[in-house]
């Protein structure tokens, strides 16, 4: 048997799912049931009827899936963990607040659950600047992404404050505008699309920012034949794969999450097989950061 059949005899032995983010490897995402952005994941998550999800993705999605799904078992294969989620600790988010205390909390999905846990409401980069408008509060702390902030900046009139100052995912900091402009020069009829963590000159650039799934539906609508993508290069999988008509290019072929990277079809096995790792979130923070997950999928 080969090593997708046994998978799939495990998947049905054990009434479990996989699901898979846009950077993830090729031959994870070909394994997966449902393969998406951080939001359609959660959002999946929330809909499946299986008893065991198996979460390929970095481990704030993990933690965010048990939140939402506490009576599942959720298992992530490898302890992958996004190194931007890491830049914003809770304390630093308690200090925060006391500094501003008329402010609301805003925290981009990317965090750990300890930090969720003293937001006001979440967003992902699908939904940030329209969570951002539909607080109470004229003053948002937001964090832990600079970039993802001044790229809201520019669809809002709140006044956004970055907590950290100088949070950042190292993955897509390091597209440069020189990157950009030397690939627009090769490909001069493409159009380009870039993710909102993307720093700003990158995000002046570009035709459209999106989340990972809106770059996808943005290619997939559009009338352009041929794209440049500034985003981590898992997602030029899903783009081939479902929009052969069109080619892709890459802004630059160093973006490559490690984090991402760390899941492959033998963990998957593993994972099924010995039931590992299991993602466990203590009750009070689950409860706490539960509030603001589904403030945001309310509003979504
Ligand atoms: P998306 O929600 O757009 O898929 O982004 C997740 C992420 O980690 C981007 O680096
Ligand atoms: Fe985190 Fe960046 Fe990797 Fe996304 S690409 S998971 S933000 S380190």
């Amino acid at each position: 048997m080969g090593i997708i059949e046994e998978i799939n005899k495990l998947k049905r032995e054990k009434n479990a799912i996989i699901l898979a983010h846009n950077y993830q490897k090729s031959t994870v995402q070909d394994i997966a049931d449902f393969v998406g952005d951080s939001l359609k994941l959660a959002q999946e998550a929330t809909r499946a009827d299986s008893e065991v999800i198996v979460f390929c993705g970095v481990t704030f999605m993990a933690e965010t899936a048990k939140i939402l799904n506490p009576e599942k078992k959720i298992l992530i294969p490898d302890i992958a963990r996004c190194s931007m989620a890491q830049l914003l600790s809770p304390n630093e988010v308690i200090e925060a607040k006391k500094e501003y205390p008329g402010a609301e909390i805003v925290l981009y999905i990317n965090t750990l659950a300890e930090s969720k846990a003293e937001a006001d409401c979440m967003c992902t980069s699908a939904n940030a600047t329209e969570i951002v408008n539909s607080m109470n509060s004229d003053l948002i702390l937001f964090g832990p992404d600079k970039n993802l902030a001044d790229y809201v900046r520019g669809g809002t009139k709140k006044t956004i404050i970055s907590i950290p100052e100088y949070g950042l995912c190292p993955t897509h900091h390091q597209i440069s505008e020189e990157d950009v402009i030397k690939v627009r020069n090769t490909y001069p009829d493409a159009k380009l699309v870039v993710h909102p963590e993307c720093i700003l000159e990158v995000q002046r650039l570009a035709d459209h920012i999106a989340s990972t799934d809106g770059m996808i539906d943005f290619c997939k609508k559009s009338e352009s034949k041929e794209f440049i993508i500034g985003t981590e290069n898992g997602i030029l999988h899903r783009l081939r794969k479902e929009i052969p008509t069109k080619k892709f290019h890459t802004a630059s072929s160093t973006t490559i999450c490690p984090d991402m990277k760390m899941i492959t079809p033998e963990k998957i096995k593993r994972s099924l097989e010995k039931e590992k790792f299991e993602i466990i979130v203590p009750k009070q923070v689950a409860k706490r950061a539960k509030r603001a997950i589904e403030r945001m999928l309310e509003l979504s």
